[in-house]
């Protein structure tokens, strides 16, 4: 390029800033004509750029427009797809219905919220397009009954997908597995099938299905190491909640309230709010007594994990317990969970441990252990912090 070519670039340049920066203002007024904006909303300044609640970048692009809890009634204008370079459009909870129109110009936008809203269709092609996405919540529109398949279309780059209440049917789509979800919220649909797919979902930090008629068991959930909720309340899920899901470190919240898991009541850790006291759910309480060295009355089956007659897990968490830790857990083959945190036990952690194929935790924090850490294979986390003498030869 010549010199003498850059000041009629420029110029273009600036045109084409100019021409689209009138576009976004043109679409903003359609904006405003179409919703019934009230009187707390002051978007009289001929400049959109100068709204309330809208931001615009340098060059007077439209970037966010957040209109929350207003009362504002009306509808959205078929152009507003067009504001390319938007990055937050939140409608959240307002009175504007009619339909979402064709938003796949957004190819910026990361927070779409519509939630809490009139809206009675979504445009076939909801979320192609917008590979920004990272959070879309549409809950509470009367959308008639609509495949869930539908609006998955570009799901990978989403973090936060809340559709809750929105009449969605059919199976949870494969194209979940795959993503980086973190916040998955489906309550209220009247989506079926199995929830297998879970096991993929890896990042899932948040997980609430409930209000459902998903039925079969919940998968091996041991990839989801964030899991902190986890909400199957009403439900038709079956078999034993598993090993998998106990033993998470991130979890504080659980219901599973309502369905139909069988085997023993699941065993958490003290630290995670558990909901599953129900008419419908047939846990059974028994498990298989088991030895404890030294005949420690605090031993009981309240601590216990089981799969069939296995036991799974040892969950006895601050319970005052003294002594040492009995080389015979190490006959207890399917041991997976061994918590015996913020105890008084003392001695050292018998080596025979080791052997223990399946133990994915061993949590020995916070008491009087000594000794060396016997060398357990990578896949356990072995927790020994709070043990003041951990690591000193034994007496
Ligand atoms: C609305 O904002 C404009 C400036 O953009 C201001 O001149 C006007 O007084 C405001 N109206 C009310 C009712 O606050
Ligand atoms: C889940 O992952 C496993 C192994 O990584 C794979 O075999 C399976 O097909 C995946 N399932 C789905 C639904 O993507
Ligand atoms: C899910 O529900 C639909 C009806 O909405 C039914 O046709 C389908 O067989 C159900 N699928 C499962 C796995 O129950
Ligand atoms: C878990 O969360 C951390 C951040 O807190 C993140 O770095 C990590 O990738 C997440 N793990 C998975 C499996 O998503
Ligand atoms: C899960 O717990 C680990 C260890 O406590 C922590 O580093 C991580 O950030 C947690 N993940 C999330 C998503 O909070
Ligand atoms: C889930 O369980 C927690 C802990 O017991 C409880 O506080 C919460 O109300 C439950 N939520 C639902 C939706 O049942
Ligand atoms: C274990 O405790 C039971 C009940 O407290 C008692 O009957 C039994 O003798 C004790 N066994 C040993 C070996 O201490
Ligand atoms: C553990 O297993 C070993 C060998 O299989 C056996 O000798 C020992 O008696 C068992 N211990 C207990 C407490 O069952």
């Amino acid at each position: 390029m010549t010199r003498s070519h850059l000041p009629l670039l420029c110029l273009l340049l600036s045109f084409l800033n100019f021409a689209t920066s009138q576009d976004d203002a043109m679409i903003m007024q359609a904006l405003r004509s179409s919703l019934t904006l009230t009187s707390d909303v002051n978007w009289s300044n001929p400049d959109p750029c100068k709204w309330e609640t809208v931001q615009c970048d340098g060059s007077n692009r439209v970037t966010r427009i957040q209109l929350k809890q207003k009362w504002i009634q009306g509808t959205l204008p078929p152009d507003l797809g067009k504001l390319s370079e938007l990055i937050v459009l939140d409608l959240f909870s307002n009175k504007i219905s009619g339909p979402i129109p064709d938003l796949s110009g957004l190819t910026h936008l990361q927070t779409l919220n519509l939630q809490d809203n009139f809206f009675d269709s979504t445009p076939k092609n909801l979320f192609s397009g917008m590979n920004s996405l990272q959070e879309v919540y549409l809950d509470n529109n009367p959308f008639p009954l609509g495949r869930f398949r539908r609006h998955s279309e570009t799901l990978p780059s989403l973090a936060s997908l809340k559709l809750s209440l929105n009449n969605l049917h059919g199976g949870l789509p494969l194209s979940l597995a795959g993503s980086s979800l973190q916040k998955l919220y489906l309550n209220w649909q009247k989506l079926n099938g199995s929830i297998s797919l879970l096991q993929n979902m890896t990042s899932l930090v948040e997980f609430d299905i409930r209000g459902n008629f998903f039925s079969g068991p919940i998968p091996d959930l041991s990839g989801l190491q964030n899991l902190s909720l986890f909400n199957v309340k009403d439900k038709q899920l079956t078999g034993l909640v598993p090993p998998s899901l106990t033993v998470l470190q991130n979890l504080t919240v659980v219901n599973l309230t309502n369905n139909y898991f069988q085997g023993p009541m699941p065993l958490f850790k003290n630290s995670v709010a558990v909901d599953a006291i129900a008419s419908a759910s047939s846990f059974c309480q028994e498990a298989p007594a088991m030895n404890w060295k030294g005949n420690d009355s605090c031993v009981s089956w309240l601590g216990i994990t089981c799969y069939k007659s296995d036991i799974t897990g040892i969950s006895l968490w601050s319970q005052g317990l003294t002594g040492s830790i009995s080389q015979s857990f190490a006959n207890l083959t399917s041991l997976e969970l061994i918590d015996l945190s913020s105890n008084s036990l003392t001695g050292s952690i018998p080596t025979e441990l080791t052997t223990l194929p399946k133990l994915r935790l061993l949590d020995v924090s916070n008491n009087n252990i000594n000794g060396d850490v016997p060398k357990f294979s990578g896949s356990v986390i072995v927790v020994t912090t709070g043990n003041a003498n951990i690591g000193t030869k034994n007496k």
